[in-house]
């Protein structure tokens, strides 16, 4: 793992006891680093009105861009399982907003690091606004 991993996970590890997650008992977090070298955490926060459930990439993100920053270089998801928390098809695109092209997606549990891949392998084909402009 290199170093920049490592320190991901640390935080992840820090933060998923932290996860709200009384209704699935699935708690998750996601840790950013940014292209300035900061890391922004954020975990799952769930609502008895279940629609309303705040992945982890979301609030990560949101924490990121509340501390000035735009430019994802890596985010890693942790699960608390063996099965690994791939990202929801909503939280692809959320990343996909803050991503470069090399912006890579690291997929952990407890034991370590289990998957990495850049965004573009888990979100082809992405939305551009630029897709909506007439013709
Ligand atoms: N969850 C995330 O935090 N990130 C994802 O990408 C997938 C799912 C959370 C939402 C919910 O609190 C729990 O996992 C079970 O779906």
């Amino acid at each position: 793992m290199s170093d920049t991993t490592q320190i991901l996970l640390n935080h992840a590890k820090a933060v998923i006891q932290n996860a709200y997650a009384p209704y699935s008992h699935f708690q998750v977090a996601a840790v950013i680093r940014t292209d300035t070298e900061q890391y922004f955490s954020g975990c799952n926060v769930e609502n008895a009105a279940y629609g309303l459930t705040q992945c982890a990439e979301a609030n990560a993100i949101g924490t990121m861009v509340a501390g000035g920053e735009r430019h994802i270089q890596e985010i890693l998801i942790l699960s608390p399982t063996d099965n690994l928390c791939t990202p929801c098809g909503a939280c692809r695109q959320l990343i996909y907003e803050f991503a470069t092209e090399h912006t890579m997606i690291h997929l952990a549990t407890t034991q370590g690091i289990q998957l990495s891949a850049p965004l573009r392998e888990f979100l082809p084909y992405p939305f551009h606004l630029t897709d909506t402009s007439k013709k």
